[in-house]
């Protein structure tokens, strides 16, 4: 069942090009607008949405975290991302006019399931992003999009989060597109780029072999960092919880800007410092910026690994090592950069002995509070 691979880990990280293309599947019209008929919420209700509060845990508390800049920049509605630990307990602030939207691949997390519960008390529509059908928090939500990721087995997530990724931006494009929301060259842009960005995943993954070996390389390391800026700082936080519970390293996601208020401190020679970087192209100051910060850590003795698009010359100089991804529209980017990211998160693992479709102390859905 594991398809030919040593771990479902891996099998699940190959079937994401699939998994992104399936979750697509018939949501794109040719004309390239959304159809989600499947979402029981109504246009109408849909257009009085003044607010957008997203709960999640772990992985899919990151892809709400990139979902908040797609869902602000493509529909300007101000949106929320909070643990789903933390909600309830701080009398958050909601209404009818709330979306809250609950982020799960199993359906079945209990701290997640008590955010949504509290929501509706509110009287707010949920709408429930999940990959298992019939689950308790699809059942619990006004409505529902399924991810089509099929079952994942591995403790930790992966076409998961790829998929919840691609629901979240189906949503923000929806939702702008119910509302009228100046449809610009853009939007049209984006839209055609998800539609062929299962390939660009595809293409990721057969590049990943001089990753494997970086990752064997730093087996014996203790610590690794991830910076990354924008929708990169998300991708870094998933980055370092990936290498958390598979490799049981200390590892760190940071937003690169903040790296001057503090965490400038922890550089020192040697240490593994994963960069996303924008790309530059699109918000060209964050490249320029990311860029300046690359120079520093490396200048106080830093290995840097960088993960930038093809094309960017820019990091070549002060790259330890390079890893190159496919050119995306800048919201987009979070498909293509995370890959490389699980695929050195497990081979570390693999390299320092640990289990990793089941590491320790994890359980696959988490049913407790
Ligand atoms: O099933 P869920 O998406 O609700 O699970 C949420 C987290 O428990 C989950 O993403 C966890 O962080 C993963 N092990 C991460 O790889």
């Amino acid at each position: 069942e594991k398809g030919g691979y040593d771990y479902f880990m891996l099998k699940e990280i190959a079937e994401q090009p699939k998994a992104v293309a399936d979750t697509l599947l018939g949501r794109i019209d040719a004309g390239g607008s959304l159809t989600l008929d499947e979402l029981r919420i109504s246009a109408a209700e849909l257009r009085e949405v003044d607010k957008v509060v997203i709960v999640a845990c772990g992985t899919a508390f990151h892809a709400g975290l990139i979902a908040k800049y797609a869902i602000e920049h493509w529909t300007r509605i101000p949106c929320e991302v909070e643990l789903a630990s933390e909600f309830r307990y701080r009398d958050p602030i909601l209404g009818a006019r709330s979306l809250v939207i609950a982020i799960s691949q199993s359906g079945e997390t209990m701290d997640t399931l008590m955010a949504l519960r509290h929501a509706r008390e509110q009287g707010s529509k949920v709408l429930a992003i999940c990959n298992t059908n019939g689950s308790t928090i699809p059942r619990e939500s006004d409505a529902v999009l399924y991810t089509h990721a099929g079952p994942e087995v591995a403790v930790a997530s992966t076409k998961a989060f790829l998929t919840q990724l691609v629901a979240c931006y189906l949503v923000a494009l929806y939702l702008g597109q119910v509302r009228g929301t100046k449809w610009g060259d853009e939007i049209g842009a984006v839209i055609r780029d998800l539609s062929h960005i299962s390939g660009e995943v595809e293409r990721v993954l057969e590049t990943m072999e001089p990753v494997r070996e970086l990752a064997r390389s730093l087996a014996d390391k203790n610590t690794v960092l991830f910076l990354g800026r924008h929708v990169g700082y998300p991708v870094a936080l998933e980055g370092a919880l990936k290498l958390k519970e598979l490799a049981y390293m200390h590892a760190e996601g940071f937003a690169a800007g903040e790296l001057k208020h503090g965490p400038i401190a922890l550089i020192e020679p040697d240490l593994p410092v994963v960069v996303v970087v924008p790309s530059p192209r699109g918000r060209s100051v964050l490249h320029d910026k990311i860029v300046s910060n690359i120079q520093e850590i490396r200048a106080r003795g830093a290995r840097t690994i960088v993960i930038a698009e093809e094309g960017d010359e820019a990091v070549v100089p002060y790259a330890d090592h390079l890893v190159r991804i496919p050119a995306t529209p800048t919201l987009l980017q979070p498909l293509v950069a995370t890959v490389p990211l699980q695929v050195f998160a497990c081979e570390l693992a693999t390299a320092r002995g640990n289990e990793v479709d089941q590491p320790r102390n994890l359980a696959k859905s988490v049913t407790v509070e």
